[in-house]
């Protein structure tokens, strides 16, 4: 009997330490057969089970209810971005994978990866995460200035050495979609998103240990007019 309490209070000890979502659920990654986007975000939720665990077969509707329950974020601006994704793809299911296509989502000028024509783009590169967590500018909290500020950094290196360099409206639209919606969900506005919380999300597709979603859901109010803002400030000389 002694034992077996001893392994139960084991179990919940190991547990506890281990990262999970807002309603518990555990990460786990099944790196054989899985299939995973250069979406951090998208990728954190299929490894918690937000989205299908093995990054294949998912509707509009797994991406709304996605994003609502592991993030918080609401499902007026998740049908926002959905139809965004089934609209350029023309299909009733989109796999993690398809989201790698160039030009599609996927765009040149990422904060993380490499441009299409200068080096894998499915994969986060070490030295381009680093100089996005070293734009944080007190070392402790990256803001949605530090954010814009790097995004001009690579916006002009990729103007510079990508031959091939793309750049329209749209992809305006999503890199400063993902800056707003990034520091929206992880942080506040006002103040940031934590270092370790960033590095969780990019580097190791998980949600920090204890990370709660923001406590008010992310409505599309929120995040269109500032996204708005950061396209402009994104280009402004
Ligand atoms: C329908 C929902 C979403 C889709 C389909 C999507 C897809 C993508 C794709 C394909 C990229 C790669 C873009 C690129 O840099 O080339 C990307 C980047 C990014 N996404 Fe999302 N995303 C979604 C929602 C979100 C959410 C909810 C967040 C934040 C909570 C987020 C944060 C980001 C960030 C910060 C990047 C930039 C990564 C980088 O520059 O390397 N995304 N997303």
């Amino acid at each position: 009997m002694r034992t077996t309490l001893f392994a139960v209070a084991a179990l919940l000890v190991v547990a506890s330490a281990y990262p999970r979502g807002p309603d518990g659920r555990l990460l786990i990654v099944d790196d054989d057969h899985s299939f995973r986007a250069p979406a951090r975000a998208l990728n954190t939720l299929a490894n918690h089970g937000y989205l299908p665990r093995d990054g294949k077969n998912i509707t509009k509707m797994d991406i709304i209810t996605g994003l609502f329950q592991g993030f918080n974020v609401g499902r007026d601006i998740g049908l926002i971005l959905a139809n965004v994704v089934f609209k350029k793809y023309g299909t009733n299911t989109v796999s993690l994978l398809d989201l790698q296509k160039h030009n599609m989502i996927e765009h040149d000028a990422s904060m993380t990866r490499n441009d299409n024509a200068l080096g894998d783009s499915t994969l986060v590169n070490a030295t381009l995460l680093q100089g996005l967590f070293d734009s944080s500018s007190d070392k402790k909290v990256i803001t949605w200035k530090d954010m814009v500020a790097y995004r001009r950094i690579r916006h002009a290196d990729s103007k510079l050495r990508n031959p091939n360099f793309v750049w329209t409206e749209d992809q305006k639209k999503s890199a400063s979609g993902e800056v707003t919606i990034f520091q929206l969900v992880f942080g506040e506005w006002s103040t940031g998103v934590a270092l370790d919380v960033a590095k969780s999300i990019f580097k190791f597709e998980k949600l920090p240990l204890g990370w709660k979603p923001h406590a008010g859901t992310v409505l599309a109010i929120d995040v269109l007019p500032r996204q708005a803002m950061v396209a402009l400030l994104m280009d402004s000389k």
